[in-house]
């Protein structure tokens, strides 16, 4: 396991990658987890050379968000990288990333503003912008993003297929805690009560599923369920919606493939979570 800390290391490398090797990438923002290893695991086993990003993004947090007290721990990082076939994991800087009078942004207009993009302006034009500088460099025929991240799955997809980019994504199942809490980097600001409070998404999830697989197909009441559990938990409601899994645009009855897709404040910490509603 190689370390690249220059974009024109990287550069090198993914510019002379051989035509018939299939090349897979990770992108993370570190403090990994058993969410972002499955996402390695399945890189390795697709794929010929496995690349793992290692970055926090800057422009993807708001003004009022957690740049700051974002966990980071690249030691524990990259022994645990270290157990796994990857062959380069890439750690640039935020200075080489965006330099002075850096100017370019990618805005991907309609499925980046609804749901989190509604609660985060700004988000996913950080998160585009980000990932498609990543895609630039690295130069990967396969990019492996949890489902956990669901819209985030949903812009990128319509970004590399807008933008013409032969990069295609791998989406990966949601990996929970073994009390059914989607794991997440952010989960270290959680303890005692909000962590059980945390419970609320998971929940209200296995709940509106429940419903649907006794033949309820009416949102509101799905919603109606969903919310109290929320409620009752104390938890504050970003939203909790029922889309269509592509356009992620809400529906009224709900079928088989509709997502289900919460995000929720315990105590300070803004969670998501999201799932087909039938299994
Ligand atoms: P980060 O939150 O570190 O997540 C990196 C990848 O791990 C994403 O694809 C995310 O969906 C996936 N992931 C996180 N928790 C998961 C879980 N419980 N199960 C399965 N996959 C999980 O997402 C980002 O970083 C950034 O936005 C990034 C794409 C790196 C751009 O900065």
């Amino acid at each position: 396991m190689q370390l690249i800390q220059t974009l024109q290391e990287m550069q090198a490398l993914s510019q002379n990658w051989q035509k018939d090797k299939t090349i897979g990438f990770v992108p993370t923002m570190g403090f990994l987890h058993e969410g972002h290893l499955s996402l390695v695991e399945a890189s390795t086993l697709q794929c010929d050379t496995t690349i793992v990003s290692i970055f926090i993004n800057p422009s993807q947090f708001g003004a009022n968000e957690d740049l700051s007290s974002y966990p980071r721990n690249m030691e524990r990082d990259l022994q645990l990288l270290s157990s796994y076939k990857v062959d380069y994991v890439f750690i640039p800087t935020a200075e080489d990333i965006y330099p002075q009078f850096y100017r370019t942004w990618v805005n991907v207009e309609g499925i980046s503003e609804v749901l989190c993009g509604a609660s985060r302006p700004g988000h996913f034009r950080g998160v585009a912008t980000v990932v498609l500088k990543l895609v630039n460099l690295v130069n990967p025929d396969l990019m492996f993003m949890g489902e956990k991240d669901f819209q985030q799955v949903a812009v990128l997809k319509t970004m590399l297929s807008d933008l013409n980019l032969h990069c295609k994504i791998v989406p990966c199942p949601i990996i929970r805690e073994a009390d059914g809490l989607a794991m997440s980097s952010r989960n270290t600001y959680l303890s005692g009560e909000t962590r059980q409070q945390a419970l609320c998404l998971s929940k209200a999830i296995h709940k509106a599923k429940q419903l649907y697989s006794q033949g309820i197909r009416d949102i509101k009441i799905l919603l109606q369920a969903a919310s109290k559990i929320i409620v009752d938990n104390n938890a504050e409601i970003d939203y909790i919606q029922f889309v269509h899994p592509e356009t992620l645009l809400p529906v009224e009855i709900a079928e088989t493939d509709t997502r289900m897709i919460l995000a929720v404040k315990v105590g300070k910490t803004r969670l998501i979570d999201n799932a087909q509603l039938r299994a």
